[in-house]
């Protein structure tokens, strides 16, 4: 799949249909060669949505050149931001090497002391990595490695509404201890739900949309493109 046009018509529809964005949270697997080129013409891309736009790293990415490249404003790699009575966490689960991801101590550490600095503020945390198992025996070999310890911080803090991920290329959502467990579909190509082994879904390129309210709730939905030819290899057994 030309994974450049998916994007580009993911941006032009989210653009055009959503109401006022806020924000765009750009949640991992940026650029698959991770290569300084990816990452700049990413950027151009990011522009078009004329939003603040915070990145962070998957497994396909190089934290340190995807933060070289996207550094900045409007488009930008914080560890977190305040909104409102919202803080949004953006976490780095790249593990050098591998398709798991991991949180090291430094990530830990701040997402510990972040938390504990803002207990009144609702709570959205951004990862690349899936947290809990999605059902699907090939995607699942690939999750956050250290989820007991990322949700023995988590579990402690109630004001954490929802936790978000990519990396699965499908819509997803349970909830853990009242918390909202979400995954997004692909700007490209999406994983079938439930898949024993690598396999692609039909479904067209999408996106979700979040409403955080001000009472600590969450509104979301999932779009996927209603017109776009999809152009993929299917006889690919991988990507
Ligand atoms: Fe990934």
């Amino acid at each position: 799949m030309r994974t450049l046009v998916s994007l580009q018509h993911v941006i032009t529809d989210a653009t055009k249909n959503l109401p006022s964005i806020d924000l765009t949270l750009v949640t991992g697997d940026l650029v698959h060669d991770a290569s300084t080129a990816g990452y700049s013409l990413l950027k151009k891309q990011l522009t078009h949505l004329g939003t603040p736009t915070y990145c962070l790293p998957g497994n396909h990415d190089d934290p340190k050149a995807l933060k070289k490249a996207l550094s900045g404003n409007p488009i930008d790699t914080p560890f977190s931001i305040q909104k409102k009575n919202w803080s949004i966490i953006l976490l780095d689960s790249n593990l050098p090497g591998s398709t798991k991801g991991h949180l090291d101590k430094t990530q830990l550490d701040k997402l510990q002391d972040c938390l504990s600095n803002h207990p009144d503020r609702h709570t959205l945390i951004c990862l690349h990595h899936h947290t809990t198992p999605v059902k699907s025996r090939w995607l699942d070999t690939m999750i956050l490695d250290n989820a007991d310890e990322f949700f023995t911080i988590t579990d402690h803090h109630p004001q954490i509404k929802g936790i978000t991920c990519g990396h699965i290329h499908q819509s997803f959502e349970a909830k853990r201890n009242g918390t909202l467990l979400m995954g997004s579909p692909s700007t490209c190509f999406q994983f079938t739900p439930q898949s024993i082994d690598f396999d692609i879904d039909n479904k067209s390129p999408g996106y979700r949309f979040l409403t955080l309210l001000s009472d600590g709730s969450i509104i979301t939905k999932v779009i996927h493109l209603k017109s776009f030819t999809n152009s993929i290899d299917r006889s690919s057994s991988g990507y």
